[in-house]
């Protein structure tokens, strides 16, 4: 049986600079592993996106809230494009 890891960062807020590669990002998604929630800077902001992990499974409507915007009137001038909807499992260390 898999052991239940304990969140020592439950309902903490991290914010982590320069965490769009190497120890930055090292540390941004060890935070989020343990429970918190982390703000990623980076002069980089790909770099940065890439990081950004929620650790997490989504939530239905967190998918279905971006289908909807998709489909509504809200996004008219979006004619094609392929928006990540992963809570930042892109995100390699
Ligand atoms: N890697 C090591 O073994 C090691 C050891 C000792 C010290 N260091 C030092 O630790 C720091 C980070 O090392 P690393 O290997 O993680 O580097 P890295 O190059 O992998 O990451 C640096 C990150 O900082 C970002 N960045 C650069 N300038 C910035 C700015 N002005 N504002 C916001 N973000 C900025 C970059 O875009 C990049 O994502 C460096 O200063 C390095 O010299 C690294």
């Amino acid at each position: 049986m898999k052991k239940k890891r304990k969140m020592r960062l439950k309902d903490k807020v991290a914010i982590i600079t320069a965490a769009g590669s190497g120890s930055g990002r090292a540390g941004a998604v060890l935070f989020a592993r343990e429970g918190a929630r982390v703000v990623v800077g980076d002069i980089d902001p790909k770099g940065g996106q890439e990081t950004a992990p929620l650790n997490r499974m989504a939530k239905p409507e967190e998918i279905a809230n971006l289908a909807l915007f998709l489909v509504s009137d809200e996004s008219s001038f979006i004619t094609g494009a392929a928006v990540p909807i992963d809570g930042g499992k892109i995100a390699k260390v």
